[in-house]
């Protein structure tokens, strides 16, 4: 049987990606992130999933904003990194697991999960730079990958409490398929950011603190926060953190907390890591 592993939550900034595509890692404005970044690398390293579901949030950049689903399997052979202006990131092609993703869509749209379907995805920063984060700069992705897109940047977003309900699903379903493959589930996006408006720049690392707590010791708490709760506390891209309760709900009640990471400012974001290996 399939079972998941372990999870990750982690930011997702472009100018992540940026720095490393453009060999900036080492500046002083990038040395620390990456430096705190590297036992994160060494974690993944060691432990590959034969698959990770990817929970992420396209930008407005393979979908518009006339058409927009609440959440989208991805079950093609590839995803190609998306042009979000600048020309593709020069990063490897991601493999997706079609087998599984059908099997996971089948069993969602089965206990009442309305998923949309994907047959094609180009897949922007809010999935390659996690990859990135993990992987660093390698000529394959070391493991296949299923995209789960949600939407949370165009009115009316799925409550946090959904999101962390569709993890548990998705963990049922995984457990239902029949091949021996382990997998792994990382929600993408936050923490507290604010890109644009009156309010702009805006960062919290009181909440961010709290709703990763929340995370390893009582993630029901952070299914009780409303969107309200996020974009008043954490700005209004802090709603990204909506993706991290897919991933939590996917793990065991009772989780180890590996390694933490949080740095401030990236870019325009509180970045945060967190990864959380299930117990029994
Ligand atoms: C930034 C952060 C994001 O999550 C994003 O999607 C785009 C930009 C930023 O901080 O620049
Ligand atoms: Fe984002």
């Amino acid at each position: 049987m399939a079972r998941i592993i372990a999870g990750m939550g982690t930011s997702h900034v472009p100018g992540l990606g940026a720095a490393m595509d453009n060999g900036k890692t080492g500046e002083p404005y990038w040395q620390p992130l990456f430096k705190g970044l590297e036992p994160v690398r060494a974690w993944h390293k060691d432990n590959i999933p034969d698959v990770t579901i990817i929970v992420y949030n396209d930008h407005a950049t393979s979908y518009s904003l006339d058409n927009y689903s609440t959440f989208t399997m991805g079950v093609a052979e590839e995803f190609m990194p998306a042009d979000e202006g600048w020309g593709p990131r020069q990063v490897p092609m991601v493999m997706g697991h079609p087998e599984l993703a059908w099997h996971i869509t089948e069993n969602l749209i089965l206990s009442e999960f309305d998923m949309a379907v994907a047959g094609s995805l180009e897949v922007d920063h809010g999935l390659t730079v996690p990859l990135s984060v993990a992987y660093d700069q390698p000529d394959v992705w070391p493991t296949k990958v299923i995209p789960l897109c949600v939407n949370v940047i165009q009115y009316p977003q799925p409550t946090p409490l959904r999101c962390y309900k569709l993890g548990q699903a998705i963990r049922r379903a995984v457990e239902s398929f029949p091949e021996d493959l382990s997998v792994g589930i990382w929600g993408t996006g936050g923490m507290s950011h604010q890109l644009g408006g009156e309010r702009a720049g805006v960062l919290n690392p009181e909440f961010d603190t709290a709703f990763m707590n929340n995370l390893v010791s009582d993630p029901a708490a952070n299914t009780r926060l409303t969107h309200t709760d996020f974009i008043r506390e954490a700005g209004c891209e802090g709603i990204e953190m909506i993706m991290w309760n897919v991933m939590r709900g996917a793990l065991n009640d009772n989780v180890n907390e590996i390694y933490r990471f949080y740095h401030i400012p990236v870019s325009a974001t509180a970045y945060g890591a967190i990864i959380l290996e299930n117990t029994d």
